[in-house]
């Protein structure tokens, strides 16, 4: 038995399975740059960053710099009761960083959920409506209130709180208006003005409207230029508060440091986490003051905004910026979809590519007219690009979109790998050379 088989085998007896979404039998035990060495010694090139963490790569030598160097001389406070200067700066860097000429505050947590937690909490308390809106497709964490303003399937076995109305994401592959993007006007954002404020729920009751740039989990979908400042413009006519949760696609991974910068909006409220710390935990909330401020104490957790977490942060943002890599990001996605859109060319199970910079989605279909989606193939695919030596996993509300988030500081040789390995993978699918039965349990979100 090799390592990984033992490991796992300890891990399935001494690991709850309700923390566990599994696409194949990778024990990491290693990493450098883009690359992860398994419990056995064999080397994978990383395309997910570990679901969009580690922007910066593995073991960035001035971020494990900064949180050695932290992790001795203060290794810990209790930033709600004992302040300590780095998560000061880091709350002014980020102020700096987001747009918005208005007074604004920093919130701090651990992940995504705890993040979005905080607006599902504070939202209501600040603005006095109690009603959120929020997106087929998105997925904004698994704690109550994430999960009650997520719109995934992955949430489908809770109920959540009823105050949240979701709406359609302009997903233009698959739209459901069945419109034409090119000559729709963008009635998806019509239809939320004239149907769903009319018969749904008022305007007036509505505290926020919460939304991905790119919604990632609902199948990495780019919404078409004017969307996002249609709905911002929206949110301004009845004074509904503009969130918009960055947890996947902020820092650098679009090509700008925050994924809405391509659309030029400017959110009342940015939620952050994943690469922030590159790997340490933590999250954010950077925010209009009335928001932020609009109650002491109201939702705070011992650990978070700690010292070694920010010093990772403020290192993870200054190789951001000094190293160039949301520029990298933008060249080297550029290169890698125009890549994929030749490989879709021969090969008529993808039905899209497409993509913002280092986040990108392949999505896989039984027939490109009837575009039903290729959930099993995708599976197929993930576990084979594994075996081939590359990690990604899957995305989408039917799990049938392939997910390339690769740390920004991939080249352009990697990429060249990769699409290699995904053609070699999609091929050996389709040609039965791996089939269901191989993947065993490993069918992550199927
Ligand atoms: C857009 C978005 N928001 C929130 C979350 C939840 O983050 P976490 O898993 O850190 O709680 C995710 C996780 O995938 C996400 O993609």
């Amino acid at each position: 038995m090799n390592r990984s088989t033992e490991l796992f085998q300890r891990d399935a007896d001494a690991v709850s399975d309700v923390m566990k979404l599994r696409f194949y039998p990778m024990v990491a035990k290693a990493a450098g740059g883009a690359l992860i060495r398994d419990a056995d010694g064999r080397e994978y090139l990383d395309f997910s960053a570990g679901w969009g963490v580690a922007n910066t790569g593995y073991g960035h030598p001035r971020i494990v710099n900064a949180v050695c160097k932290e992790m001795n001389r203060l290794s810990f406070s209790p930033t709600i009761s004992v302040l300590n200067e780095e998560s000061i700066e880091l709350a002014e860097r980020l102020r700096e960083m987001t747009p918005g000429d208005f007074e604004k505050a920093v919130w701090y947590g651990h992940s995504g959920s705890d993040a979005n937690e905080f607006l599902y909490k504070m939202i209501p308390a600040a603005t006095g409506r109690s009603r959120i809106v929020s997106f087929v497709g998105s997925y904004h964490g698994q704690t109550m209130g994430s999960y009650s303003m997520s719109g995934h399937p992955a949430q489908g076995k809770f109920t959540g709180g009823g105050n949240v109305t979701r709406i359609p994401y302009p997903y233009c592959y698959r739209c459901p208006f069945e419109r034409d993007r090119e000559t729709c006007g963008l009635f998806c954002l019509k239809y939320v003005e004239d149907f769903v404020f009319a018969s749904q729920v008022s305007p007036a009751q509505v505290g926020a409207l919460i939304a991905e740039a790119v919604q990632c989990d609902g199948g990495d979908v780019v919404p078409p230029d004017g969307y996002l400042q249609g709905l911002e413009r929206m949110c301004r006519r009845y004074g509904i508060l503009f969130i918009l949760d960055e947890v996947k696609i902020g820092f650098g991974r679009t090509g700008k440091m925050f994924g809405f910068e391509n659309w030029g909006v400017t959110p009342d409220a940015v939620v952050m986490a994943k690469p922030m710390g590159s790997g340490q935990p933590i999250s954010a909330v950077t925010g209009r003051k009335e928001l932020m401020d609009a109650g002491v104490g109201m939702h705070m957790f011992t650990t978070a905004g700690n010292p070694v977490a920010c010093a990772a942060s403020l290192a993870t943002i200054d190789v951001i910026e000094e190293e160039k890599l949301a520029e990298n990001a933008e060249i080297q996605g550029e290169y890698l979809l125009g890549r994929l859109r030749e490989l879709q060319a021969g090969c008529p199970v993808i039905g899209d590519v497409r993509g913002k910079g280092l986040v990108i989605g392949i999505e896989l279909v039984e027939n490109p007219e009837t575009k039903k989606p290729a959930s099993e193939l995708a599976a197929l695919v993930v576990y084979r690009c594994y075996e081939l030596g590359l990690l990604l996993f899957d995305s989408g509300i039917s799990a049938n979109v392939i997910e390339l988030t690769p740390p920004l500081i991939i080249t352009k040789q990697q990429c060249d790998r990769a699409v290699e390995v995904l053609r070699q993978a999609i091929e050996d699918a389709m040609t039965g050379r791996i089939i269901r039965e191989d993947l065993g349990d490993f069918a992550g979100w199927g």
